[in-house]
């Protein structure tokens, strides 16, 4: 194996395992040699995990390459702290070839520490220590001199040569606690680096489990314990538009709900409150969750009205509290103000929501507050939680260097934080409608009647950070609130709603039974009013705007043969848009429909019987409707579900913010349709 190989093989095994570091946190190196292709010579190289990625994924991609000698060099130019951060530019001159992945901050803590391999890691047990109020103390209690206290220092070239000076005084030492902030190990191999981080992290657990007092968070407080698990998700998912709102006053955001046992604990105790204002300490974790969650101070019993006005109370506090603290530090060369809502909210018996700009980072950002929980109950149990001091956070938080990476971070795509709710989205139109959406950044609910299908669909376009399937019957209004209640749990809210589900039985008047009249307006009609209502209120309470599109047809224009109960129902639906684009304009919420017409190909409602008939009452075979419908059109073009959700996109997407009311034919031109 290659030293790379090697150390992308640990970087990963560490990585696999949560109690070793967080998401992304943490970095790993090797120092060794290779050819030159210049010079044909010997050249001695360190690899380090590059900015951002991820240990349990890293790649050789993912990895840094700078010449060990010109880095080394740095430290005879090195200007003193105060200009610490120009180091980082120049590592750019030490790279190797390419060199790779952008180095990170780290890189000079493994750069300068002498030894063949050095991790750096964000373990729980480990923090713990680092954030105990004793932790120096602590640190030489439970491991000797094998391993050595390090104050607070922001990371930097600083912070490396310290950590390489203390190796060099300490010989015996494998490694070194970094208050506030994490973890440092080494050895001359790379198992032997491996081995030393890993007895570093259980050695702190195990002591922690050892010697905690029983109750690190206090005794439990009255009326905060769990409620049981239904209650728990009602409750959540009746506060989630309220919740998502708050968060999203300044930039909207994707959210992330969590009620594990760890969080509901944590919430039960008498300590939270305290231990919340306090904060998260390890860089990583606050630079996701924000210096502080806003905590709902009610009991787990509180009614949803009363948590609902308390909740935005809090929330006028929290903004002012963080311009408070941007104000206390911030300096004429600081970065402008990111935006002053939670990232974390916390609700005692009912759980965590977490935010983000998509649902990977909000889901992350909540990962981060268990990590921080875990952190404090290892510190109070050992001694008293002390997180570095808020004008540090501040130093992270608005570094020049985390601005410049922000900055770096390619433009959002034009649907990016907004959730899309479609319904009959396992087939057909509503399958590429949910396709397009979520191409477009968006995060997608797939709703149909068939769980798997709508798993299957669902799974199609991504994983679940992505897209979720959902079985709900649309006719149906408590499957609607189940389903509006999960979309809302799985990405914190809901923006864009597409009444799509549908189906279309081609019968004479005669022929019509009431029961295919009702079933299609049960779907169609009822169906889409239910969804309506049950998300207008989702979005009326979010206040964050919003769009609803009806899939309604050429039909609800156009007196086409054998069509009373299809027609009827989908001219309700064009109506519907109408008046809900009236009554919903003042929340901002958009309401326009699409008139599709003839998409034959992959339409479940062509292919289970009305394909068939209208072949039939055209007289023309049933695999070549596609092709007459397109020769009846004025563009003589067939239309495909693809056509349709491009509509769907335009409608939502960030051109038509004016248009509400509108029906858009995308039929390739029927003139009979055309509306007038
Ligand atoms: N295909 C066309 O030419 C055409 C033309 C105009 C309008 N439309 C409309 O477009 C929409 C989608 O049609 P498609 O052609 O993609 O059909 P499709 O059959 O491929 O998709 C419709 C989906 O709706 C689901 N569905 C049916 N009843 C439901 C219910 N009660 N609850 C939840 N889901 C339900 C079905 O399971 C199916 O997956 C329908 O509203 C249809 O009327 C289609
Ligand atoms: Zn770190």
């Amino acid at each position: 194996m290659t030293t790379a190989e090697e150390l992308i093989a640990r970087s990963n095994r560490l990585g696999a395992d949560p109690k070793n570091t967080n998401y992304a946190g943490g970095n790993t190196s090797a120092k060794g040699t290779a050819t030159d292709p210049v010079t044909g010579q010997d050249v001695e190289l360190l690899w380090v995990k590059g900015s951002g990625g991820d240990l349990g994924t890293l790649k050789e991609s993912g990895l840094a390459v700078l010449r060990l000698d010109r880095m080394r060099a740095l430290v005879d130019v090195y200007p003193g702290v105060e200009r610490e951060d120009e180091m980082v530019a120049a590592f750019d001159y030490c790279l190797h070839g390419k060199g790779g992945a952008a180095p990170s901050i780290d890189t000079a803590m493994h750069g300068l520490v002498d030894a063949a391999h050095v991790d750096h890691l964000h373990p729980d047990s480990g923090i713990a220590i680092a954030t105990a109020a004793d932790g120096e103390a602590l640190t030489t209690t439970i491991f000797g001199d094998q391993v050595v206290w390090v104050p607070w220092r922001r990371p930097g070239f600083q912070l490396g040569l310290d950590i390489a000076e203390i190796k060099a005084k300490n010989p015996q030492a494998v490694g070194c606690i970094l208050g506030g902030h994490g973890i440092t190990a080494w050895g001359d191999t790379s198992e032997e680096a491996e081995k030393n981080s890993l007895w570093i992290i259980d050695t702190a657990a195990a002591y922690i489990e050892e010697h905690s007092k029983a109750e690190p968070f206090g005794p439990a407080l009255e009326g905060y314990g769990p409620l049981v698990e239904a209650e728990r998700r009602t409750k959540a998912a009746a506060l989630a538009p309220t919740i998502r709102g708050i968060a999203s006053a300044d930039q909207p955001m994707v959210g992330h709900f969590n009620d594990s046992e760890v969080v509901l604990d944590f919430l039960a105790s008498e300590a939270h409150p305290r231990l919340a204002e306090l904060g998260t300490s390890c860089p990583d974790h606050f630079l996701r969750t924000k210096v502080k969650p806003l905590v709902l101070d009610l009991p787990a019993t509180a009614s949803v009205e009363d948590s609902i006005a308390r909740l935005k109370e809090l929330a006028v506090g929290y903004r002012e509290d963080y311009q408070a603290y941007y104000d206390r530090h911030a300096d004429a060369n600081s970065p402008a103000i990111r935006g002053k809502d939670p990232l974390i909210v916390l609700v005692p018996g009912v759980g965590m929501f977490s935010f983000g700009k998509n649902k990977q980072t909000a889901r992350v950002a909540g990962e981060f507050y268990v990590n921080a929980i875990n952190v404090m109950r290892g510190a109070e149990g050992l001694s008293t939680y002390a997180p570095i001091d808020e004008s540090e956070k501040f130093r992270i938080e608005y570094w020049a260097l985390e601005e410049a990476k922000l900055q770096r971070m390619p433009a959002p795509k034009p649907l990016a934080t907004r959730v899309a709710l479609v319904t009959g989205a396992a087939s057909g139109i509503g399958k590429a409608t949910a396709k397009r959406l979520a191409a477009e950044g968006a995060c997608v609910v797939i709703a149909d009647l068939d769980l798997v299908k709508a798993e299957a669909a669902a799974a199609e376009i991504g994983g679940s950070d992505v897209a979720v399937g959902l079985a709900a019957d649309v006719s149906d209004e408590a499957a609607v609130q189940a389903m509006l209640d999960a979309a809302v749990l799985a990405f914190g809210g809901v923006d864009l709603v597409v009444n799509n589900a549908g189906l279309s039985l081609s019968k004479s008047l005669l022929e019509t039974t009431e029961r295919d009249w009702d079933l299609q307006h049960d779907v169609m009609a009822k169906g889409s009013f239910l969804v309506s209502k049950a998300a207008a209120k989702v979005l009326i309470e979010q206040e964050m705007g919003g769009d609803i599109v009806y899939i309604s047809s050429k039909n609800s224009l156009f007196a086409g043969p054998n069509n009373v109960a299809y027609g009827a129902a989908k001219a309700d639906q064009a109506h519907q848009v109408r008046l809900l684009a009236a009554e919903l304009g003042e929340h901002g919420i958009k309401v326009n429909g699409i008139n599709p017409d003839g998409v034959v190909q992959g339409s479940g409602i062509f292919a289970g019987g009305w394909g068939a008939k209208r072949a039939e009452v055209y007289g023309v075979k049933e695999e070549e409707l596609g092709k007459f419908y397109a020769q009846r059109t004025l563009l003589k073009r067939e239309v495909l579900p693809e056509n349709i959700a491009n509509a769907v996109f335009v409608l939502c997407g960030p051109d038509l913010t004016h248009t509400t009311g509108l029906h858009v034919p995308v039929d390739a031109g029927v003139a009979a349709a055309f509306l007038r």
